[in-house]
């Protein structure tokens, strides 16, 4: 499907692009806001690519338990011929960098964009025996180097960050690559850098990370606005029905009443009514989202729950969940410290809540979800 809209974000993504690297950039937002989406638009649509050398790696779905699964997704490996193999051999760990990536370079830029950093096989093995991530790190930059040699600009994204959050490589493994992060931006302007995540708990983490004061940037990526999501959905009714006005300016302000902004719910909606009544496709959505908020809440009638929280597993209580629900009755946004915390932890990460670290707000993960909060309490006879 076409890509609608964002000018806003592609705006600000495309000036940070344009200076020199200097901070690492993390977009953060609701799930399925679409922040893959703009940033997949902008390095694919928006961006010279005789100028610049993107890398966009996404951790979506990817099991990454220890060094070695985290080295395989990094890199992107180049089968070597025999003969190849054993000049590289000779070469030595460094030497032999320029030459193969050059060519594994160019190779893969014809189609736009590298999935990992293309690397020799018989270099990775070498990584994957030493287990030593310094050694990886002295690659990339040599790496980032050659590249800013032939005139580019590398950008390096990181899609769902948050997978490697606990990953421990002789201690925590994002901070060591926070460090070289800052040395790749700060220091040596070597090269942009973008980690993506919907994972609002792990932002709050990067954000409160000392290491990151003054070195990093926060750019959100919200669901739709009101105003756009009328005009998205009169871009999809053109895109999936192929029929314009097919809804009427009130049936759209209905959806958005009932669904808010979020671009998944939109298109599937729109979808749907190819074969169902507005009526019935929206009932369908609230029903299904409200059936998830009475289960979580059912759950503990049962068992203890208990949700990580400053390092330490703490017990959430019924009441305290209920308490932090009720109070968006009237309201869609709450400030942060309105609301007891381990609650809302746990409501975020059951995806239920967003949390805005930045803003310091809390709010639920789309209007659908304000909607279908009120919904399941009511029918618990909760309000
Ligand atoms: N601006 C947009 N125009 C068209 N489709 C979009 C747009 N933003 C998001 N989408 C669609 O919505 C879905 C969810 O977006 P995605 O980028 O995966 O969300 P996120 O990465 O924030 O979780 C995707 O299928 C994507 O194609
Ligand atoms: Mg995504």
């Amino acid at each position: 499907m076409k890509f609608f809209n964002r000018e806003k974000e592609i705006k600000e993504v495309l000036s940070v692009i344009e200076s020199e690297p200097q901070l690492i950039h993390f977009i953060y937002g609701p799930i399925n806001s679409g922040k893959t989406a703009l940033i997949n638009e902008i390095i694919k649509n928006r961006l010279d690519k005789s100028r610049y050398e993107v890398i966009y790696i996404n951790l979506r779905g990817r099991f990454i338990e220890d060094y070695k699964s985290f080295i395989k997704v990094l890199f992107n490996v180049k089968k070597e011929s025999f003969r190849e193999k054993i000049k590289n051999f000779f070469k030595g760990l460094f030497f032999s960098l320029p030459r193969v990536l050059n060519k594994e370079a160019i190779k893969r830029v014809s189609s736009g964009i590298l999935e990992g950093i293309p690397i020799a096989e018989s270099l990775l093995e070498k990584f994957l025996k030493k287990n030593k991530i310094e050694d990886v790190f002295v690659f990339l930059e040599n790496y980032f180097e050659n590249v800013r040699k032939k005139e580019k600009i590398p950008i390096l994204i990181i899609d769902e960050f948050q997978v490697i959050g606990d990953l421990k490589i002789n201690g925590f493994l994002i901070y060591k690559l926070f460090n070289f992060f800052i040395h790749l931006t700060k220091e040596r302007h070597l090269a942009h850098v973008f980690c993506l995540s919907s994972d609002s708990l792990f932002t709050e983490r990067v954000y409160n990370e000392g290491k990151l004061e003054g070195r990093a940037k926060y750019i959100l990526v919200d669901d739709f606005e009101k105003k756009e999501a009328l005009e998205f959905l009169s871009f999809l009714e053109k895109e999936i029905l192929k029929k314009e006005d097919f809804l009427s300016q009130s049936e759209k302000e209905k959806i958005y009443d009932l669904v808010g902004g979020k671009p998944v719910y939109l298109i599937s909606i729109i979808n749907d009514l190819k074969t169902k009544s507005l009526d019935e496709v929206l009932s369908y959505l609230l029903q299904d989202e409200k059936a998830k908020i009475k289960m979580e809440l059912e759950k503990f009638d049962y068992v203890k729950v208990k949700v990580f929280y400053e390092n330490q597993e703490v017990e959430v209580k019924k009441e305290d969940l209920i308490e932090v629900l009720k109070k968006f009755k009237n309201k869609d946004i709450l400030k942060k410290d309105e609301v007891k915390a381990p609650a809302y932890y746990y409501l975020v990460r059951k995806n239920i809540l967003f949390l805005d670290p930045i803003k310091e707000i809390l709010k639920p993960q789309s209007r659908l979800t304000w909607r279908a909060i009120n919904r399941a309490l009511k029918e618990l006879n909760l309000v």
